[in-house]
């Protein structure tokens, strides 16, 4: 847990900002009860390898089975529900002159908790899409055709999560908002990310270049630390609703 000090430090950090870009990952969705990708690597799926699930090559080789792991955890994220460090940052935009939220996460949890226009660096998992990229694309499953997976309508290929796999570059449309978000900041607020997942790690340091403080929230290191102002080792849904009361807009 941080020390007062670390906390008013932190605090003086927000108060100062006018243009606040969040990066999130993984870990602002952990007491929502959503797995980290190495995490859901548990029971069922313990026997395969990330790569063998969350790839092109893996999909090609075994479409049932990397379509069965997603609706696995389509269910779960489903079930889940915004904590309160989601909940913190969706009512942030107000303070701000200007603010950017960017996620590694596809879990559509941010949206949820009223967050919007929500840059999805990873896509998002309730979302479908052609794996011939005809430009098929469905925004909830249910609309989805019968199959496990169900085929592409328009032109017969299967369909898939629409989220960026192992190998895979990023939407360019997408990162660019990132990076434009991430050199106009003067306060990028770094929330559950292990740092270690380009281009996404690297938005901190091009907010830096750019002069912005770097403020990190989360409760264990992360490669990001060093180039942080301020780090607050504590969890983001006891952090965030502390540095960003709902009563300070
Ligand atoms: N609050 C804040 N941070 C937390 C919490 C919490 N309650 N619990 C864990 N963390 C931190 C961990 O300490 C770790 O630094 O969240 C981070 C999760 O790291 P990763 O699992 O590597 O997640 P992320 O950084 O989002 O990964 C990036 O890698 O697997 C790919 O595409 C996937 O988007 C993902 C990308
Ligand atoms: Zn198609």
């Amino acid at each position: 847990m941080s020390s007062a000090d670390t906390l008013a430090a932190a605090a003086r950090l927000i108060a100062r900002a006018r243009r606040c870009a969040v990066l999130t990952g993984a870990g602002v969705s952990a007491e929502s009860g959503v797995p980290t990708f190495r995490d859901a690597q548990t029971g069922l799926w313990s026997r395969f390898d990330p790569a063998q699930l969350a790839s092109p090559e893996g999909f090609r080789a075994d479409p049932p089975l990397v379509w069965r792991w997603y609706a696995w955890r389509r269910e779960l994220v489903a079930r889940a529900v915004p904590n309160a460090g989601h909940l913190a940052l969706a009512r942030a935009g107000g303070r701000f002159e200007q603010f950017a939220l960017v996620t590694q996460n596809v879990d559509g949890l941010h949206a949820r908790a009223g967050s919007r226009d929500v840059i999805e660096l990873h896509g998002n998992i309730l979302r479908t899409k052609c794996f011939a990229e005809c430009g098929v694309r469905y925004e909830d499953a249910a609309a989805l055709p019968a199959g496990e997976p169900p085929r592409c309508p328009s032109c017969g290929s299967w369909l898939r999560p629409d989220v960026v796999w192992f190998g895979e570059v990023l939407d360019p449309a997408v990162l660019a908002r990132a990076e434009e978000a991430a050199s106009a900041c003067d306060l990028m607020l770094v929330v559950g990310t292990s740092g270690l997942v380009y281009p996404a790690a690297g938005l901190p340091a091009l907010a830096r270049r750019y002069g912005a403080r770097v403020l990190v929230v989360n409760p264990n290191e992360s490669e990001l630390d060093d180039l942080a102002d301020v780090v607050v080792r504590a969890p983001a849904a006891v952090a965030l609703p502390a540095l960003l009361p709902a009563d300070a807009t």
